[in-house]
């Protein structure tokens, strides 16, 4: 498994370990066996870093981490996020980024998680109640002159405000955005941005929530729990032009002894300026297929050959 820097001090594997299905919820049930299953063929696969967030499961996906990785938890990096303040009562989730609830949020995580210190601090979205991104960074800033964290970084700003945010303060080391061959809107200017600055860019949601790895013939019945149910993408005919898509990314795999999976995580991984992809996982097989994407995306005459394959298949 090959590892990239995520800042001046630390090199993690390309791929890290999306925990937001180990917080159940939106994803269906998991139960700690399951996890466990996944969590270590990870390990074993040496991915060694794990993304995480106070709302994946609302702490579940924290404890989950915390329990089934045990003092192994210091072995790894751990990323998480600040800011998003969730109300039970009227389902509503929005970001707070004031000074007072960046460090009550991050107290809260370094609590869950059982660990001296945050790997990666990172702001979820950008704020929904006008703190200036300075004021914020500055409360990030403090925490880490404190130990509490060891860097921070920023998930969801677009180019202009993720400038901004590095104009304001040199040090952030990272961003998080999605990028897939169903979503691309990073590749216009936010990518440009973060690799002229020298910053990982982690890019999330590579299987596009599972769609990219052909497992779906048709639309899956899911429950109104599940966030999948909600997603445009898995009905109608958008539905069928992505499978579609992840026909032909099964296709090039079979040629090369990987599945769809790890293609479609390969291409991300092989854009310029992508660092790492994180990957959610339910399974341990699921990761052990995913693990091959970085040897995938070091084959540059590979990706000709599937962008010339994939032309007239995007949806
Ligand atoms: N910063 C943010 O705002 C943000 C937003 C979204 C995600 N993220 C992070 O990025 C991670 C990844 O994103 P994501 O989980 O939304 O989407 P994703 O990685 O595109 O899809 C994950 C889902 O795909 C399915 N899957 C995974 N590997 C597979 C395989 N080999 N074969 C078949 N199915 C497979 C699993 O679901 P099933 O088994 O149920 O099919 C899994 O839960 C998250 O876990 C989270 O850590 C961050």
């Amino acid at each position: 498994m090959e590892h990239r820097p995520l800042d001046d001090h630390t090199s993690i594997s390309r791929v890290g370990f999306g925990s937001w299905p180990l917080g159940g919820g939106p994803w269906g049930p998991i139960d700690d066996a399951q996890a466990k299953g996944a969590i270590f063929a990870a390990l074993d696969a040496n991915i060694d870093w794990f993304d995480t967030a106070p709302i994946y499961g609302h702490g579940v996906a924290d404890e989950r981490l915390r329990r089934v990785l045990g003092t192994r938890i210091s072995e790894v990096v751990i990323a998480t996020k600040v800011g998003v303040r969730f109300d039970a009562a009227t389902d509503h989730a929005e970001s707070d980024l004031s000074p007072d609830h960046v460090r009550a949020d991050c107290e809260a995580s370094l609590e869950r998680l059982g660990v001296e210190r945050i790997d990666l601090l990172q702001v979820h979205w950008p704020c929904e109640r006008g703190t200036p991104i300075a004021e914020t960074l500055g409360a990030l800033s403090r925490l880490r002159d404190e130990g509490k964290i060891g860097a921070y970084g920023l998930c969801n700003y677009d180019a202009a405000g993720f400038a901004e945010a590095l104009a304001a303060d040199p040090s952030i080391v990272s961003l998080q955005s999605p990028l897939s061959l169903i979503r691309r809107e990073a590749e216009d200017g936010l990518l440009g941005v973060t690799r002229k600055a020298g910053r990982a860019f982690l890019a999330y949601e590579t299987l596009g929530r599972g769609l990219l790895t052909g497992k779906y013939g048709a639309p899956p019945e899911l429950p109104e729990t599940d966030l999948r149910a909600h997603d445009p993408r898995f009905r109608g005919s958008l539905f069928l032009s992505i499978a579609a898509l992840a026909r032909n990314l099964a296709a090039i795999g079979e040629k090369i002894g990987a599945n769809a999976a790890a293609v479609a995580t390969g291409w991300a991984l092989s854009r310029p300026g992508v660092t790492h992809a994180i990957v959610g996982a339910r399974s341990a097989a699921q990761i052990r297929q995913i693990a091959l994407a970085p040897r995938l995306a070091a084959e540059p005459k590979l990706w000709a050959a599937v962008d010339r394959a994939l032309a007239g298949s995007r949806p």
